[in-house]
């Protein structure tokens, strides 16, 4: 079994991206700048942005963070995207997801300019991603096709199975997964809470990506002797045992089903670390105007 490590990956390639920060700078270009969003404090949120900050600061990266209040009002906040949008100093940001309530995300993601939606949830880097035109990957499905690639995973004419239909993952993941890119000419079946016989879908599967958030629902009766495993899931679940009383709990059980897998992405230290490195090359593309 090959544990894929995407820890170790997102350190190889922050790496490898410094250096290229430090070429453009010493050619004179401009420091790339990431902004990002905050409302409230949802812990998870917290932790995704500190993560997100703190790799910029690895790679060489200037970063901004706005941090606001649970009561920002939505017209405040589209004001907040609006300035970002004109501010020429910043190549990319983005809005950390969820906002509260009262507030309609898709009126936020749709106010922000599509060449500095370096998260790709804006519907026209939705729309090139799936004709296949050069756009904002969002960052997610960017790092799990850089596992694949890395780790040499042949994805042609195998039957991958992706569970969960989220905008941010599930959907976007069975786009490039049947695309024509490298890591894509697959045969994909996308499953969700309505799909019947689940179980059936599985066990044919060579590939099978879990971002359905639900800990360790993919168990070992469920896959096919040397699968492929990508495990999306991120649960906080109470443990005493650890000093913050909680710890990260993937959609896969990971014991039982890493038993008859050929490869597996780890929780933590798998697709988490690469969602991150994802976002700073989406960022770098940004600042080199990569996208238009
Ligand atoms: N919430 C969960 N994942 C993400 C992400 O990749 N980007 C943003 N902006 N919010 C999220």
């Amino acid at each position: 079994m090959l544990l894929l490590d995407g820890k170790k990956l997102a350190d190889e390639l922050k790496q490898e991206i410094k250096l290229e920060v430090e070429q453009l700078i010493a050619a004179g270009g401009k420091q790339p700048h990431l902004a990002a969003i905050l409302v409230g404090n949802d812990g998870g949120s917290l932790t995704y942005v500190g993560h997100k900050v703190k790799a910029c600061d690895t790679v060489g990266f200037k970063s901004t963070l706005l941090h606001f209040p649970d009561e920002i009002s939505e017209e405040a906040l589209l004001a907040e995207v609006k300035k970002l949008n004109e501010d020429a100093d910043v190549d990319g940001f983005i809005v950390q997801l969820p906002l509260p309530k009262h507030i309609d995300a898709d009126k936020v993601i749709m106010a922000i300019d599509p060449k500095k939606d370096v998260d790709g949830f804006h519907p026209v880097n939705v729309g090139k991603v799936t004709l296949g035109l050069p756009a904002y990957v969002s960052a997610t499905p960017l790092g799990i096709t850089k596992i694949l690639e890395r780790y040499n995973i042949e994805t042609s004419g195998k039957h991958c199975v992706v569970i969960g239909r989220s905008n941010i993952v599930g959907r976007p993941m069975s786009i490039l997964m049947s695309g024509t890119a490298k890591t894509g000419n697959a045969t994909v079946t996308v499953c969700h809470s309505r799909t019947k016989n689940l179980k059936e879908i599985t066990l044919q599967a060579d590939i099978i990506i879990a971002a359905l958030g639900k800990p360790e629902f993919l168990t070992g009766d469920m896959v096919k002797e040397g699968a492929v495993i990508i495990d999306v899931g991120t649960t906080r679940v109470t443990d005493t045992t650890t000093k913050a009383g909680w710890r990260l709990k993937g959609d896969v059980k990971f014991d039982e089903v890493s038993a008859k897998a050929s490869a597996i992405t780890p929780v933590p230290g798998g697709v988490g670390p690469m969602t991150v490195v994802s976002l700073i090359l989406n960022t770098l593309k940004a600042a080199k105007n990569e996208v238009q």
